[in-house]
């Protein structure tokens, strides 16, 4: 039996459990608010880019340069944080951004332009809406490297999102998402008080390991340490910079709840004069050589 019936023979939809899972727990509320995923990030754009300014998500860029690639693919590459760098590197020829919202693209080309770089080619589409022949040919052949960062909560029919990643790239395929493998308990304890509703289950990233390993690909799995910061003028900045993630206007009650989660779970440091709000997490970097497994 080969690895792919013995997981099939488990009968766990997981990528249903994943795409359900995100959903429940908070992509739903976007599509509430906003009307769609993409109109959430539409508005979200500008507040994400000033968070990601002092973020260690990065990192991955001075992976991606040892393997001196020529052109790269980013799926749902947001305002460009691994885009942008990447073009300015010196051996990259091309990198093409797969990004739906237009609020993030409109930033990235912006940006782009006050680097003087013209060797990124975005695409305005969801990445269930690209095709392979579209892609090879804009790029006249394979990538050398396909990145999907922390767009996975999003992107919907997870088999062929990753068969296309696969089938379009001649290196690497690297895709970067969140975790709670180092949970913070005092947020679980907040988080009701806050939300007005029960914690709900974030599905485990292992769902997406093993949808890869239903299509037969065995890729490997690394835990990197995440950090964010937002400098801000005030706690109550921050109180308000989180009412994007709620409802209508936050209570007394919300609000209190807010200010003693960041107190007791010291998120809101000084530096120099400065206040800012700090989060750390654990990501999951998942990644395989694409073409080494056959489906
Ligand atoms: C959390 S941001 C990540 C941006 C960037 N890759 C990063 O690591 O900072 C998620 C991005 O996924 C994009 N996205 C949402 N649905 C998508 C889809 N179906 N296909 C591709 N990208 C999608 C969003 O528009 C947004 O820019």
């Amino acid at each position: 039996m080969n690895s792919k019936n013995k997981i099939a023979n488990l009968n766990i939809e997981w990528a249903k459990t994943w795409e359900e899972g995100i959903l429940n727990a908070w992509s739903h509320q976007y599509i509430k608010k906003y009307g769609s995923i993409t109109e959430a990030w539409n508005h979200k754009a500008p507040e994400y880019v000033k968070t990601m300014e002092h973020s260690n998500r990065a990192q991955l860029v001075e992976r991606i340069k040892q393997h001196k690639p020529e052109t790269v693919l980013d799926v749902g590459a947001g305002a460009g944080i691994f885009a942008l760098p990447l073009a300015a590197t010196k051996s990259v020829k091309r990198v093409v951004a797969v990004e739906p919202s237009i609020g993030m693209l409109d930033i990235l080309r912006k940006k782009a332009m006050e680097y003087n770089l013209t060797n990124i080619e975005c695409i305005n589409k969801k990445w269930e809406d690209t095709a392979t022949d579209e892609l090879i040919a804009l790029n006249r052949g394979k990538y050398d490297v396909v990145i999907c960062s922390h767009a996975l909560y999003y992107i919907t029919g997870l088999h062929d999102a990753f068969i296309k990643m696969n089938d379009i790239c001649k290196g690497y395929v690297y895709l970067l998402i969140g975790t709670d493998a180092d949970k913070d308990k005092t947020y679980e304890r907040y988080y009701e008080r806050i939300y007005k509703k029960p914690m709900p289950l974030y599905p485990d990233y292992a769902c997406l390991y093993m949808v890869l390993r239903e299509l037969n690909i065995h890729p490997n799995i690394e835990m990197l340490d995440a950090y964010a910061k937002r400098y801000v003028n005030s706690v109550e900045e921050v109180i308000d910079l989180w009412k994007d993630n709620l409802d209508g206007e936050l209570s007394e009650d919300q609000r209190d709840a807010i200010r003693d989660y960041l107190a007791e779970s010291d998120m809101v440091k000084e530096e120099n004069g400065r206040l800012y709000w700090e989060w750390r997490a654990k990501d999951a970097l998942i990644y395989w050589r694409a073409g080494e497994w056959k489906y």
